[in-house]
């Protein structure tokens, strides 16, 4: 039985390692300015804590890379196949299994079938690349949130799910537009919260009801399994494995993005209870992917997928993948850092407008931020406000409804040590907190500027030096240590 009061550990012994990059602060500075300021633009070895995205950063298995030395590469019909196309049956309860070589594809292959100019495809929040796909054929992607999920602030156990009666009055009113409607578990784009069973088999049933294929986003199925089994009241003693496929009977069908919880690096399939759309679907990935038994990937992908799919199950992880995000959100707001509450899956979210209230947003608060975790720690973040969804009007600056910073954990990558090392800067970066700079951007490219947009620092004012500025001296290390030990008690916590 498991101990409620002991630490949870990493439940893995590590046998393959790689050297985490260790720069001080004055090394990084100038790797920082070469970059614009924007840390897509910076080296990954001058990163020590790459938190950019989970996706495809994944630290496989021993028992991944042994069954990868096995795959079979024949082009047509190979056993890899074979054994991944079990694997995805075996999970989802779905006999139609259309290979991938990342989630997007999936997205293009299905939609080019399914949309047209102005169809309408409902879901609680569509990821980015979801909405292109969508948006690029015509369609339109529309997000149906409950109102609670809007609300960084709010602490509650579904902050994911699809609100139902403004579905159920969308569907009513647009069903023949509707090609197919969908949900996206974890909800990625609110915070990587979670989707209730409840809910799901809700939107299910108004889905169907208008006779329209409802298509799950799956990429964090385990993830969102798992809450469940948390926090949704009937669910604690059921497995994951028995959640997460009442999960897939609710829908007809689901988008896979394997670099999540498929526990691999590149990967994506398209599962389908029904045949009707799989012979156009297999036409269109023969002519961009690759043929039906590989569609984009290496057999030895496909091998890894198999076992992935096997090991994202195991609830020893789960409880520890969860913890994760738990206990830095948890640490981080101890050390004065506001962070979307509950705590995602995948990722935890930094409130940058409530942490630095001093920095306006036509002056990027997430991206000053960014770019202070990267100098004080080491640490790749990614800034979801105004860099990435600010515009320039006829009338002035537009910014972002909210100004975020996602730190997001690769899978089974980092330590319990690399966690505590993080949140012992932390307090002091609270604390200096007013010491920040905003940043103007010196180039804005046309489409998705987060990627390239350059930087430089806006002037700090004189009077705002409430703390000396050193982070790698002495000073800085009594200030660690002190602040390993008020968190002692925090380990105890998770
Ligand atoms: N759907 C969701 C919910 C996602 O989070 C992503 C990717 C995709 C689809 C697309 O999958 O990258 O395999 O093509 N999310 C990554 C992220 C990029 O950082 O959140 P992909």
């Amino acid at each position: 039985m498991k101990d409620k009061h002991r630490t949870i550990i990493e439940p893995f012994k590590i046998k393959t390692v790689e050297p985490l990059a260790l720069l001080t602060r004055r090394q990084r500075e100038p790797i920082l300015k070469a970059a614009g300021y924007n840390l897509f633009l910076v080296a990954a070895k001058h990163v020590t804590f790459d938190f950019l995205t989970d996706s495809g950063t994944t630290a496989m298995s021993a028992a991944q890379w042994g069954a990868m030395l096995v795959a079979d590469e024949s082009y047509a019909g190979s056993r890899s196949f074979e054994r991944f196309e079990r694997a995805v049956r075996e999970l989802t309860g779905y006999g139609y299994v259309i290979p991938t070589h990342q989630g997007r594809a999936a997205e293009r292959i299905l939609f080019s079938h399914l949309i047209r100019p102005g169809s309408k495809v409902p879901s609680n929040n569509h990821f980015d690349t979801t909405r292109a796909n969508i948006e690029q054929l015509g369609g339109e992607a529309v997000d149906l949130v409950v109102a609670e999920g809007r609300d960084p602030t709010l602490d509650r156990p579904f902050k994911g799910n699809i609100d139902l009666s403004q579905l159920e009055e969308f569907c009513a009113a647009h069903r023949d537009e509707i090609p197919c409607g969908m949900l996206t578990i974890t909800n990625n784009t609110g915070g990587g919260q979670p989707v209730s069973m409840e809910n799901l088999r809700g939107a299910a049933e108004i889905y169907h009801r208008h006779g329209i294929p409802f298509i799950l986003d799956a990429c964090r199925f385990a993830e969102n399994s798992f809450f469940i089994k948390l926090r949704e009241p009937g669910f604690a003693e059921e497995s994951v494995r028995h959640i997460a496929r009442a999960t897939f009977d609710a829908a007809d069908g689901c988008l896979m993005s394997s670099k999540k919880d498929g526990l691999v690096n590149i990967g994506g399939f398209i599962a389908l209870r029904e045949s009707r759309w799989v012979d156009h679907l297999r036409n269109q990935l023969i002519l961009t992917e690759g043929f039906p038994t590989y569609g984009g990937m290496a057999a030895r992908d496909l091998e890894a997928i198999a076992v992935g799919l096997e090991e994202v199950l195991d609830e020893h992880y789960l409880d520890y993948r969860l913890a994760v995000s738990r206990y830095m959100a948890k640490g981080l707001n101890r050390a004065g850092i506001p962070t979307v509450q509950p705590a995602g899956g995948h990722a935890v979210y930094i409130d940058a407008k409530a942490l630095l209230p001093h920095i306006p947003p036509e002056q990027y608060p997430g991206q000053a931020l960014v770019c202070e975790l990267y100098l004080a720690e080491g640490i790749r973040s990614c800034e979801i406000g105004s860099v990435m969804f600010g515009r320039e009007t006829g009338e002035g600056f537009r910014p972002a409804a909210m100004e975020l910073v996602r730190l997001a954990f690769p899978r089974r990558v980092y330590t319990q040590s690399h966690f505590d090392y993080i949140l012992e800067g932390m307090e002091s970066l609270a604390r200096r907190k007013s010491r920040l700079h905003g940043l103007r951007m010196t180039h804005r490219p046309p489409f998705l500027p987060h990627f390239t947009a350059r930087f430089e620092p806006v002037e700090a004012p004189a009077h705002r030096v409430d703390e000396p500025h050193d982070v790698d001296g002495p000073a800085a290390t009594k200030r660690r240590s002190a602040a390993r030990a008020r968190r002692k008690d925090l380990s105890q916590e998770k």
